[in-house]
């Protein structure tokens, strides 16, 4: 835990959130893109890796950030775990606004990133617009998916001081074009495009990269080619950070999870018995019966 700041600024206060307490380091009126991004920068030179979670709500987001993590990220696979859709495809801006205002009412330390969903960031304009409407919401940055095409975004909202994580590799929004999750980076092409890409978005002034399901050769490679970090999911352990799905970690989403996720406990099991209990509590009748 490095104990960053949250950019909180204006638009926290005007969405009537509390202050966070915040390092001696950041306040809410210094925190910037580039403040963000040289201690992201710093870290990595450190050594330290980076831990991140997903969070969509309240409670896990408080859970999360007391338990010390470095970076809360209100993924839009809210749409599949928390929302009950195949993928991430029909997550709307109105959702992420929803769910970032109540992770960022949580988190009092981690920087909180929003995804933007799929369809909100077509042109810098667009982006722009969307980012505002989640920082509104109590986001300190927003994620977007996609390489070189994406610069432009990129930059416009790094000028607008809004921190910029970047996603490579499986791109989840992309998936009904792709037809499945598909490992990046095992021909020759892709591996120049990702290297390409990964330039790409540290030059626009993205703080970070989520390289997802990204060979782990590749993935090693091109975190040792950035200055910015790499944090990875499914990608091995050579980027300089890992990120996974909450309920993935805590077994919360027992009807699927990816191959390369360890989880650290079972919380399914549990969460069905106490109910199953109290149903027969309350019915007079014996639990293992239903
Ligand atoms: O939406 C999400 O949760 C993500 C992470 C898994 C990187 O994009």
């Amino acid at each position: 835990m490095y104990g960053f700041g949250r950019k909180i600024g204006e638009q926290r206060k005007q969405a009537g959130l509390p202050r966070g307490p915040i390092s001696a380091k950041f306040t809410d009126d210094n925190m910037s893109a580039n403040l963000l991004s040289t201690q992201f920068r710093k870290i990595k030179k450190s050594g330290q890796k980076i831990a991140a979670l997903t969070a969509y709500d309240y409670p896990t987001a408080r859970l999360v950030d007391e338990a010390g993590i470095d970076l809360i990220l209100v993924g839009d696979s809210l749409g599949m775990v928390v929302l009950g859709y195949p993928d991430t495809t029909s997550v709307t801006l109105d959702d992420m606004i929803r769910h970032t205002g109540a992770v960022a009412r949580g988190a009092k330390a981690a920087p909180v990133i929003a995804d933007l969903p799929i369809g909100t960031y077509s042109t810098p304009g667009e982006a722009l617009a969307s980012a505002r409407a989640v920082v509104a919401a109590g986001a300190t940055g927003v994620k977007l998916e996609g390489g070189t095409e994406m610069a432009p975004q990129i930059r416009a909202l790094v000028e607008a001081d809004i921190p910029v994580l970047a996603h490579l590799g499986m791109l989840p929004q992309k998936i009904r074009e792709e037809g499945g999750y598909k490992i990046k980076g095992r021909s020759p092409e892709e591996i120049r495009s990702l290297h390409r890409d990964a330039a790409a978005v540290q030059d626009a002034g993205a703080f970070a990269a989520v390289l997802e399901i990204v060979t782990p050769g590749l993935a090693k490679d091109i975190s040792q080619s950035l200055e910015i970090p790499t944090i990875g999911i499914g990608s091995g352990d050579g980027c300089d950070g890992q990120i996974l799905v909450l309920h993935d970690l805590v077994g919360l989403y027992p009807w699927f999870r990816p191959k390369f996720v360890t989880a650290r406990t079972e919380l399914a099991a549990p969460l069905s018995a106490a109910v199953r209990e109290y149903i027969a509590d309350t019915k007079g009748t014996d639990p293992e019966s239903r």
